[in-house]
């Protein structure tokens, strides 16, 4: 029999006492003061097609063994012909592959057109663009934004010819739409008359179309997913991945000095993700990302092994130590040294600070971990320590006897309720070895089975996984070996996606981009920063309440963060930190979602409810509050 909801709470709850917390004013743990982050890697067209801003997909013919070079996202304007070349003198060794353009007989204008990432957000906002062209021409090139579906232009640019004979020459422009598109199925053309070359073809290579950027850096991010990001409150920032690092093979891996420089020099790679990156978003972007939000870099370096389970022997990993070392000083070294003097070249005098090193990604998978454990991570970390003592290193997984001072890396994926019974996961960790959750996600509903080969996950982040993550970095908060936390992945292209949940899910129209259940669990954790945790006595054990409580030192504030899961009834709390007074006034946060599955969809409204309420502290000094079955909830009290 199901007895109908409104009878049955209030008599629980009238049932239940109150859950009695109170905290000491001394005792607790010191954290880490960059608890929740975010987490890179080339997979569901998060760079590329994603954050990457570029509007032009397959810009510049990229492709190898493993993804051929194609015409993929290009259709010919009006009945030109077109083919992809590698011509013996090609734009640079990098980008070999172009497309010829070859014109209908009689046609007066020919050319050809992009479709974007899945579309082209057309708005009333300046697009920089650029082409590279050979074969003599004597006209006009018109670059063009026009709908698909009704045919409409909504900008126009006229590009003046340079265009010679034997050379590749850069052609620039800028388009200023009159009017925002009703949506994204939009196409980028380029056209040319034909009767004005040579034999009524052109080629062309590394055609690129920007919208405006974050900061508006040149080959710069995409606002609204920054935006989303910042507001998160992000405080460091993991990358070059997760799998992608790693590469499929040996030589797939992925190598910091091909993703720097012009783009004309980055040759692009093939991702483990099944498909070919541009490499756009290099090593450079990468640091300028973490500049633009403020957040700590997390480095992961090569670590002499790929997916497919080969590790470089330990006689031979030497040169790949040494790149890792030539990255770091890429990175950090003045412009007196050799890489450094190369990061000045490529526009970056300034050195950049880094603090934290991975070395490798699961290396205690796809049987990694015995040469991970026996000379890889030693190896790299003993270099690494000698030339860069202050860098805090970590290893890619805490299966192993870590040195003294490094740190860990573990991942979880896994069902609601196991986030849940890991609540005290945490306290086999000491300080002296950091663990960083470097990739973390409820993937798969309550009572389904993790099956790697069958990735039947959720497509986003829904409630009860959110909360049953919240509990489980409530525990984690507690623990001073926490380094910090990242969902993984982190964003996805709805339209091309290797792997879901995510953190963020996006389109090519930035208007329709979904922060989903968890970011606000990220949010709601990372803006109220317990510097120091504080001891807590409570008659009851913890769940179906979980939580913590300490101070911000900054501030003075007293917080309290709790998450309530698998309760019958609302809880009610009464909670009083040691020296703070009957009259205190205190904010109370509380998220709810309408049910346990509700998620946080691309293009539609945020469920996410936020209850913000101001409370007093009562006789004694005690806050009085309720709180619903699967809630989060933040106490800050006005210090
Ligand atoms: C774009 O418009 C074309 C032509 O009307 C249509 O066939 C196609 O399905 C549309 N694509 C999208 C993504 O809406
Ligand atoms: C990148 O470094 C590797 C050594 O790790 C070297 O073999 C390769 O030539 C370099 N590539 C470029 C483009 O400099
Ligand atoms: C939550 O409740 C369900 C149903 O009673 C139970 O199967 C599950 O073990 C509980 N989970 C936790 C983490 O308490
Ligand atoms: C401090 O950390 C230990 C080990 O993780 C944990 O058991 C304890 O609850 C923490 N204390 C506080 C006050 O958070």
């Amino acid at each position: 029999m199901v007895l109908p909801k409104l009878l049955l709470l209030p008599l629980l709850a009238a049932g239940s006492a109150a859950v009695d917390i109170s905290v000491s004013s001394s005792g607790g743990n010191k954290t880490s003061n960059i608890q929740y982050g975010i987490m890179e890697e080339e997979i569901n067209h998060c760079g590329d097609g994603g954050l990457y801003a570029e509007l032009i997909r397959n810009r510049a013919f990229q492709g190898g063994s493993e993804f051929p070079s194609s015409l993929d996202a290009w259709t010919s304007v009006n009945d030109a012909t077109l083919s992809l070349k590698q011509l013996s003198n090609p734009l640079s060794s990098a980008l070999p592959n172009s497309v010829n353009v070859k014109a209908a007989k009689g046609d007066k204008e020919t050319g050809l057109a992009n479709e974007g990432w899945w579309g082209i957000d057309v708005r009333r906002q300046k697009y920089t663009g650029s082409f590279y062209v050979k074969g003599s021409y004597k006209g006009v090139f018109k670059a063009s934004l026009k709908s698909i579906t009704s045919g409409e232009t909504f900008a126009t640019a006229h590009v003046d010819s340079k265009s010679v004979e034997d050379d590749w020459v850069q052609h620039r422009f800028t388009l200023m739409p009159r009017k925002d598109a009703s949506n994204t199925n939009n196409t980028f053309s380029i056209t040319f008359d034909p009767r004005h070359t040579k034999d009524g073809s052109l080629d062309f290579n590394l055609i690129s179309l920007f919208p405006p950027t974050w900061n508006d850096r040149p080959n710069g991010l995409r606002r609204d997913l920054m935006q989303a990001m910042k507001d998160m409150g992000p405080k460091f920032l993991r990358f070059p991945g997760g799998n992608n690092l790693e590469g499929q093979t040996l030589p797939g891996r992925w190598k910091w000095n091909e993703t720097i420089g012009p783009l004309k020099d980055r040759p692009g790679r093939a991702t483990t993700w099944k498909y070919q990156e541009t490499s756009g978003l290099g090593l450079v972007e990468y640091m300028e990302w973490c500049e633009d939000l403020e957040v700590e870099p997390i480095v992961a370096v090569w670590g002499g092994f790929a997916l497919n389970g080969d590790a470089i022997p330990e006689s031979e990993l030497g040169p790949y130590v040494q790149d890792a070392l030539d990255e770091l000083e890429f990175l950090t070294g003045s412009v007196d040294t050799k890489f450094g003097a190369l990061r000045a070249k490529v526009g970056h005098p300034e050195p950049w600070k880094v603090k934290y090193v991975e070395v490798g990604n699961e290396d205690n998978l796809n049987g990694g971990l015995e040469s991970y454990k026996s000379y890889r991570f030693r190896m790299f970390h003993d270099a690494i320590k000698e030339k860069y003592p202050d860098i805090q290193i970590l290893a890619s997984t805490v299966d192993m006897t870590l040195p003294e001072k490094a740190g860990g890396d573990y991942h979880l994926y896994d069902i609601p309720d196991n986030f849940v019974s890991k609540f005290n996961f945490f306290d086999q960790y000491s300080p002296d070895n950091p663990v960083l959750l470097g990739e973390i996600a409820a993937t798969q509903f309550n009572g389904e089975d993790i099956n790697w080969d069958d990735t039947d996950f959720a497509l986003y982040p829904w409630w009860i996984g959110s909360v049953a993550e919240a509990v489980f970095m409530i525990g984690a908060e507690r623990s001073p070996a926490l380094l910090g936390t990242t969902y993984a992945p982190f964003m996805m292209n709805l339209d091309n996606y290797q792997w879901s949940p995510t953190n963020l899910a996006f389109n090519a129209d930035p208007s329709k981009t979904a922060r989903s259940t968890s970011w606000h669990i990220y949010e709601l954790f990372s803006h109220n920063h317990i510097t120091t945790t504080l001891p807590t006595k409570s008659s009851v054990d913890f769940g179906p309440l979980y939580y913590i409580a300490g101070k911000d030192e900054d501030t003075n504030s007293h917080i309290f963060k709790a998450a309530v899961y698998n309760s019958t009834a609302e809880v009610p709390v009464s909670l009083s930190f040691d020296g703070v007074k009957s009259g205190s006034t205190a904010q109370l946060t509380v998220l709810t979602a309408p049910d346990a599955y509700s998620m946080n969809e691309v293009g539609q409204r945020d469920l996410v409810d936020r209850r913000v309420e101001q409370i007093t502290a009562g006789e004694k000094g005690v806050f009085e509050f309720e709180l619903p079955d699967l809630s989060v909830a933040v106490l800050k009290t006005d210090s």
